[in-house]
């Protein structure tokens, strides 16, 4: 119902449904209520643009940025469990499924043993998601594939209301920890209301370590992080007519410890007012006063196991790395 399909896809199998809203207007208004709070803030959903998710698959690359590799190694070791809790019937629906590199490990491991697949990418960039389907659907003529370019919120509702029948969600790269603590409670439950039975949930979370690793996973020597974040102000120019002069502001990712979260900021280098035009206003900065666009949770194995009982979930696997940075939660309603 919210939902358009993609049409210039109809000569292929894949099929991809569009949520139905109004992009410019809602990122004008998230826009304009996150820089006139007195804490400005900006959702870390708008960092992909086509723009910003080629500049993520960057930082998923770098040195610095060990959640990918980490998570993909996790799953590379134990892939023949991973996919022993799967049926032939299971169908696999990826929230925030990117570039699809790390699941089609799973994928591919799934192929072999069933030699079908519904797969089910869900992801709030387009570009993204179209890439990789074709990518996908190439490399793998025997796969299903049935996208969702979307939000979470959205698709999770759309799944909610379009039962697909022995499936397992699958979460990775720590996304969950872009939510606020209370939020990713809301959002997992939804998960698990969204869930039969005998349905799974596969979540890469990413462990509290060291400052020394944490910080520069977010804020690396190359400055694709820094491109990554400063992003969202080249996006209000060009979307939103807005005055940005980038040299004006710049990158910073500190570690909230109290809140067990990086958080990413852009700071205004100095006393400035900028123009938008899409809204006929300025916006006051004063020096060193920042955006928050990102926060980043880092979880305690013991934090996981108490937001899955508090959420309905029973853990019923999880695999770690051998530095123990990163998990992978199997997890199931409880
Ligand atoms: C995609 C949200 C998991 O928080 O590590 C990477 C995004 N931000 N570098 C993360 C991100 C800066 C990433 N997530």
């Amino acid at each position: 119902m919210d939902f358009n399909t993609l049409t210039e896809l109809t000569k292929s199998r894949i099929k991809i449904k569009v949520s139905r809203h109004n992009k410019t207007e809602s990122f004008a208004e998230d826009v304009l209520l996150g820089l006139s709070a007195c804490k400005k803030t900006l959702s870390p959903k708008y960092l992909y643009d086509e723009i910003g998710s080629q500049l993520f698959e960057k930082i998923c690359d770098l040195p610095e940025y060990y959640p990918t590799r980490t998570e993909r190694r996790i799953i590379e070791r134990n892939i023949s469990e991973i996919i022993s809790v799967c049926s032939p019937e299971t169908e696999l629906v990826e929230l925030g499924s990117g570039s699809s590199t790390k699941t089609r490990l799973i994928i591919e491991a799934f192929l072999k043993k069933y030699h079908r697949l519904n797969y089910i990418p869900i992801d709030i960039s387009r570009s993204i998601l179209v890439e990789s389907a074709r990518f996908l659907q190439k490399k793998y003529p025997k796969i299903h594939i049935s996208g969702l370019v979307s939000d979470y919120i959205k698709a999770l509702n759309y799944l909610t209301n379009h039962h697909h029948d022995h499936k397992m969600i699958i979460f990775l790269g720590s996304s969950i920890g872009n939510f606020a603590t209370d939020e990713s409670l809301v959002f997992l439950e939804k998960i698990r209301k969204s869930l039969a039975p005998s349905d799974m949930l596969l979540i890469g979370m990413d462990l509290v370590k060291s400052e020394s690793i944490l910080i520069p996973a977010y804020d690396d020597i190359q400055g694709v992080t820094a491109k990554f974040n400063l992003n969202l102000l080249v996006r209000i120019n060009r979307e939103l007519g807005g005055r940005f002069d980038l040299d004006k502001f710049r990158h910073r990712a500190i570690f909230n410890k109290a809140q067990s979260r990086v958080e990413m900021h852009i700071v205004s280098i100095q006393k400035q007012t900028v123009r938008v035009d899409y809204f006929d206003r300025e916006f006051n900065f004063e020096q060193g006063e920042t955006i928050h666009t990102e926060n980043s949770h880092k979880y305690s194995p013991l934090s996981i196991t108490q937001m899955a009982e508090r959420t309905g979930f029973e853990v019923v696997n999880c695999w770690y790395d051998e530095n123990k940075w990163f998990s992978l939660n199997l997890m199931k309603p409880a």
